[in-house]
């Protein structure tokens, strides 16, 4: 394709107020920097580079593939591409992207590239049309309506009171002739309000000696929203859910309450999937078909098997066979399995367990460190006391397993096939298979109690 994108990461993001850097903070479950490098791969760019500051996280985050380079200080964007200049090879085309404009998309990209090829220009920077223009960088045109100039507002002093007024701002994205564009970055100097080194000032001395710039106005307005506060996080996350929402309707899934409903950017759910208001669905998750998430539900980097239902709980890192039942009120930690048709019932917390296929822990149980057989049922608050103090220990139980409730179970120790335990059991021991293990102290009854204590109470 012989095209270079740079992507401009290093500014300081002060106005974030935060320890971690912009590009970082996630917007649906990705970060800020990963939607434009995201839109550059969809738009069949294999050549990315990102201008980083000397933050390690920032390039740490960033997929093989990518190429970093380093802008030592935030001297503004036009040094940051001054900084990326070996990057840039003559005879390609250079896309440049912002780092904090997330809801960039391979189309607008792939627009910007076909527009600037076909009208030979040397540079194309797209436009967009905000109700409220505030802080980003003005369009300036002539009486005939083509490009002069871009002009900053961030700081008074670089935009004029007429200037302040039009509502066409740059977003960040431009596509340049290699060539020219290593010529005029080596004029470029800071000259400004902000004493910045501002990229857009490329662009009039290329027109000055008569070459075409074009400034191509884009219909989508949103990708033009750039993140700067934790407001614009806000209101761009919002955009960029309905967006992943819409595409999961369309792709078969109900989403009861778009409002109410938060699902990570990459989440896979399918056809004829509901979800109930209150949910959230995060990370690498994966969902199946006629499942039933929520109300109130979150589900955090699990997989859950088709026909399956999850009302009122909280999913982390678990795997969640198909037909099975969760919740309401259960809580499933990292490393819990459910088999195909198990059920994890009200207040139940398991973590680290395999629960096998037909299996139920319908109440008020913690299952921890456990291996469960097949078509068991577990009684009424059963406890794994899987750790020692010291060590965490496993606990097995068979197959067809009954247990009483409030049994304990003091691991390591096993319960073998189609045993049983009797209620309120401390189990510190194996049961062999088909046994009853029962452990409690034999109930004694002492006769006439109620009458005795009556008498007594009369005499004082
Ligand atoms: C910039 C543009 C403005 C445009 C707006 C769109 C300039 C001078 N202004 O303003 O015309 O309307 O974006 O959102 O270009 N960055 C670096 N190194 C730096 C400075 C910035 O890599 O030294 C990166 C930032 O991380 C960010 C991007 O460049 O991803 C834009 O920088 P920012 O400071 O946010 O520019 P704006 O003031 O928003
Ligand atoms: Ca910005």
């Amino acid at each position: 394709m012989n095209v270079t994108a740079l992507i401009m990461a290093a500014g300081m993001g002060t106005r974030m107020r935060s320890k971690t850097p912009k590009v970082l903070h996630p917007i649906c479950g990705r970060a800020l920097l990963h939607w434009p490098i995201t839109a550059a791969e969809e738009a069949g760019i294999t050549d990315v580079v990102v201008i980083c500051s000397p933050d390690e996280r920032v390039k740490e985050s960033l997929p093989d593939w990518v190429k970093a380079v380093e802008q030592p200080q935030a001297l503004g964007t036009g040094d940051a591409i001054k900084c990326a200049r070996d990057c840039i090879s003559a005879d390609s085309d250079i896309v440049i992207l912002s780092g904090d404009h997330p809801l960039v998309n391979s189309e607008t990209v792939k627009l910007l590239i076909d527009e600037h090829r076909e009208s030979d220009a040397v540079a194309t920077l797209a436009t967009a049309e905000l109700d409220d223009p505030s802080g980003y960088g003005r369009i300036v045109r002539d009486s005939n309506g083509e490009f002069l100039k871009i002009v900053e507002t961030k700081v008074q002093g670089d935009a004029s009171e007429s200037e302040l007024g039009l509502n066409e701002i740059n977003t960040g994205l431009y596509c340049f002739k290699g060539g020219r564009l290593l010529e005029e970055l080596e004029k470029l100097e800071a000259g400004n309000a902000q004493n910045e080194i501002y990229l857009g000032d490329v662009l009039p001395p290329l027109i000055e000696s008569g070459e075409k710039v074009v400034a191509l106005k884009m219909e989508d307005s949103e990708f033009a929203l750039g993140i700067n506060t934790r407001v614009g996080l806000a209101v761009v996350t919002d955009l960029a859910q309905q967006r992943i929402l819409r595409d999961l309707m369309l792709g078969g899934v109900t989403v009861v309450d778009p409002r109410s409903t938060q699902i990570d950017v990459g989440v896979r759910i399918g056809a004829d999937t509901v979800i109930e208001p209150f949910s959230s669905i995060k990370g690498v998750s994966e969902i199946g078909s006629d499942v039933t998430i929520g109300p109130a539900t979150s589900v955090q980097d699990s997989r859950i098997g088709d026909g399956s239902s999850v009302a009122h709980s909280f999913l982390v890192e678990c795997i969640v066979g198909r037909g099975c039942s969760v919740g309401p009120f259960a809580y499933l930690r990292p490393g819990a399995q459910l088999g195909d048709g198990a059920k994890a019932g009200t207040f139940v917390e398991i973590k680290n367990s395999q629960i096998g296929a037909g299996t139920k822990v319908p109440h008020l149980s913690y299952i921890g460190d456990a291996d469960v057989g097949d078509e068991a049922n577990i009684g009424a608050g059963n406890i794994t006391a899987n750790y020692d103090g010291n060590e965490k220990h496993r606990t097995k139980i068979g197959d067809r397993v009954k247990t009483g409730v409030d049994t304990s179970f003091v691991a390591p120790v096993a319960v073998g096939d189609d045993a049983y335990t009797g209620a309120g059991s401390v189990i510190d021991e194996d049961v062999p298979e088909g046994a009853l293990g029962i452990s409690r102290a034999a109930q004694k009854n002492v006769d006439g109690y109620a009458e005795r204590k009556k008498k007594k109470e009369q005499e004082e």
